[in-house]
Formats: C-alpha cells, structure tokens, sequence
C-alpha cells in the first residue's frame, strides 16, 4: 500500500483533508468513493440535451462569513456575483421570501411601515402568548401569528416532514425569520456566489495531485481493492466520512435521516418561472419547490430553446436512499452518543462531515471542519508522532 493516509468519501469533507494532507503534510492519499464521480452531494452535472449545469443532488449555494474558508476555497475556483433568492407560490399568487415587509404589505394588502407590520405580528403572535407550545403548529403560531404561518410555513413543513406539524415537536425551530425590510436576500453571510466553472470543475482542482489517488465505484466496506477496511484496517490511518452508523454494522439501531426525491425534466421554453427557485408551500401541490437551474447562471450563453427544472419531493428516507436530512429524534440522539462512544475507541480512524458526524453541515462549515480535523489531529499525528483517536 502506497497511501499515508485513506480518506473515504469524496465530498468537501473528504477533499479538504486530502488536498491538506498532500500538500500541506506532504502526504500520499488515497481518497475513495462509491460513487461513479467525486465531489459528494455538491456534485453537478451539465444535462446532455441543453447543456444546463444540473446539481444532481438538490441546489448547492455557496456563503459563507468564515475568512479562513473563503479564502481557502478561492484557491480553487473564482465565484459569480451570484445572490440567492428564494419565491414562494402561494394560492396562484407569487411572494418574495423569507418573510419581509414586501411579503406582508402583498399578503394582507396593505403599505404597513416597518413599525406597523411589527406590531401586526406581535399582535397577531399574541394568540398563543403565555403559553409553552408543545407542538410545532403552536410554536409556528407563536413566532409569527397564525395568517403567515399557515400560509407559508405549516403545509410545506408538513410537506418537507410528510407529518402534520401538529404531531411534529416544537423542537424542530427555534425561530422563524421575519424581516421588517424588503431586503429579501436569502442568506446573511459575508461571501456568496456560486463556482465560475461550477461545482465539478472546482472539487476536480482539489483532488488534482500527483500524491492524491482517487479511486472511484470503491467501497470502503467491499473486499477485493487496496483500501477496503479489512485492507488498511491498522495499517494506515483512515478519515471515514461515510454513514456512522454502517461503520459499526448498525450496533445501536439505524440513525434515521430524511431524503429528497428529485424529478428532472426539460422543458422546451426559455424560461419556466424566472427564478431559482420557487417553493409550493400549499398542501394540494405534492413537491416542496421547483429549481429551474438555468437562473443560477444568467451569465452564461445557455440555448433559449429549453430549460431544465427539478422538482422536490421530501419524505422519510428507507434503506438504500440517499441519506439528506438527519431527522435527529431523541431516540437519535441517544444512538448517536453510543455511536460517538464507540468512534472514540476506534484506533487511527477519523470520523468527519455529514454522515460520518450525523449532522447537518452546510459545504463551509464541512470545510471549516476538516481544516480543523487536519490542524488538530492530522498534523500532530504525522509531525509530532501524536497517535489518532
Ligand atoms: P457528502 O455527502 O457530500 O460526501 C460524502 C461522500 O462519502 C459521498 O460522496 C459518498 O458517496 C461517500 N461515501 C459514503 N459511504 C462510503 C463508503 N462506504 N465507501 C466509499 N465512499 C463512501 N450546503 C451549502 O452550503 N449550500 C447549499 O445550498 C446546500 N444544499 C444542500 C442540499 C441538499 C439536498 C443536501 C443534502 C445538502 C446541501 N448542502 C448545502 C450541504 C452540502 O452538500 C454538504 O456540506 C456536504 O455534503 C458535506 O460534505 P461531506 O463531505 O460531509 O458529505
């Protein structure tokens, strides 16, 4: 075995510590994915009959506020002016979101001043005031009054959990953004944009290293290639950033995770619905949102004869679906404390990102946590002799 050092799973986690490993550490790497391509879930694809840059596994938008991060990825690709912004079609008609002053004054049809809209809405939160919402219907209630939440909120949660948010747990917000502006910028980060060249092109920079070995269609738990796990298994140290749960065979019970199923058509017009994204957060319409991917580039000389829009459907997700969401249930949770206790024993193996902590990351902070994985335990272990755990 040539490698120093194993890396399974090739999405930003994984490629951060790769890209770090070999050129910081000078490191030989073998990084492995059974996947046919690299990259993870930020993957994109160009669609074959149009061109259209498709992001296979739902829309990726890059922000971030992390300097360190910002200036890492800038190594690799140069970003587009690109700002997120986000509609909603609520009963045939269409509001800006997330929720601001433009979507109020439309709604209930009016020319309220910033201050008048903020009392509306403390008025109309008041409904539940004093009390502890046990579910998040109430809570939903409680943060912004009953007219916008269910308007807005209520049927595509309901949609994204395929569960009655009466029967879902306040826990699953903290807060609904309101915005007393029209500023309806979706994110409030620093840095936003997406990759000049796109996703594909930039992941491809990170891995193009003469010390970097990718090995795609390879899992890590199949017998029969260089870097399985009975393979390197002490003989190497190993970043694993594949499901935590399937590392240990599933011990304390499956951690549960929502999917997304996606539906992808061409459409032969120019423009479906001038934006992004639309979302459908009515009950009668089954999908969450509509992207149409062609808006994520309005730079580029795309064909005017048609346009490729996805469609999402949220559920629960079964074995062999795509891992999305962690659900995060308190029975989860429990599991994951065993899972964590059962990592912290595994001699010279690192368990990072999305599935292998169980854990939501947006593609920066996957990123601004493998930079860390390598500072605080990649680095001791190869410069200084620190052993891995
Ligand atoms: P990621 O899932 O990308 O990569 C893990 C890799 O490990 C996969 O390629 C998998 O095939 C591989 N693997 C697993 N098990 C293996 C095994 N046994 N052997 C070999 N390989 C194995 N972020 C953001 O900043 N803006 C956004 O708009 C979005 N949008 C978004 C939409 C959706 C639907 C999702 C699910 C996620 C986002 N994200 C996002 C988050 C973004 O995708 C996330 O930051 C990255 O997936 C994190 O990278 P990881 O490397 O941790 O996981």
């Amino acid at each position: 075995m040539n490698a120093d050092l194993v890396v399974v799973g090739s999405g930003l986690f994984g490629l951060t510590v790769a890209e770090r490993a070999a050129n910081e550490l000078d490191l030989n790497v073998a990084i492995i994915d059974r996947r046919s391509h690299i990259g993870g879930n930020a993957y994109t694809e160009n669609e074959e009959q149009t061109g259209i840059e498709v992001h296979r596994y739902g829309a990726h938008l890059f922000h971030t506020s992390n300097e360190r991060v910002w200036d890492y990825v800038n190594r690799f690709t140069d970003f587009t002016d690109y700002v997120h912004r986000v509609y909603t079609r609520h009963q045939d008609e269409v509001f800006p979101m997330p929720i601001n002053l433009g979507t109020i004054n439309q709604f209930f049809r009016a020319a309220y001043s910033p201050a008048e809209a903020r009392a509306l809405i403390q008025e109309q939160a008041g409904e539940l005031a004093g009390t502890d919402p046990q579910n998040l219907n109430d809570k939903g209630i409680q943060l912004i009054g009953r007219p916008l939440y269910e308007a807005f909120i209520k049927h595509y949660t309901g949609k994204q959990w395929q569960t009655d948010p009466k029967d879902l747990p306040a826990s699953i917000i903290n807060r609904l953004p309101v915005r007393y502006t029209y500023d309806n910028r979706y994110f409030n980060d620093k840095y936003e944009g997406l990759p000049v060249d796109g996703y594909t092109a930039w992941l491809e920079r990170m891995a193009d290293h003469p010390k970097i070995d990718v090995r795609l269609d390879t899992d890590f738990f199949d017998e029969g290639h260089d870097y399985s796990r009975s393979a390197v298994s002490g003989q190497v140290p190993v970043v694993y950033t594949g499901p935590v749960d399937r590392y240990f065979d599933y011990a304390e019970g499956d951690l549960s995770w929502r999917t997304i199923d996606l539906e992808q058509e061409v459409l032969p017009v120019e423009d479906f619905q001038g934006a992004p994204v639309m979302n459908y957060p009515d009950a009668d319409v089954p999908f969450t949102r509509i992207l149409e991917f062609r808006h994520f580039y309005p730079q580029r000389n795309y064909t005017k004869d048609a346009t490729v829009i996805m469609r999402e459907f949220s559920r629960f997700a079964e074995k062999g679906d795509e891992p999305y969401y962690p659900v995060n249930t308190s029975v989860d949770r429990e599991k994951l404390l065993k899972y964590r206790d059962l990592a912290r024993g595994e001699d010279n193996v690192l368990f990072g990102g999305r599935l292998g902590t169980y854990k939501y990351l947006d593609m920066h902070m996957a990123i601004g946590a493998a930079l860390s994985m390598v500072d605080n335990k990649l680095k001791p272990h190869f410069t200084g002799g620190a052993s891995i755990e």
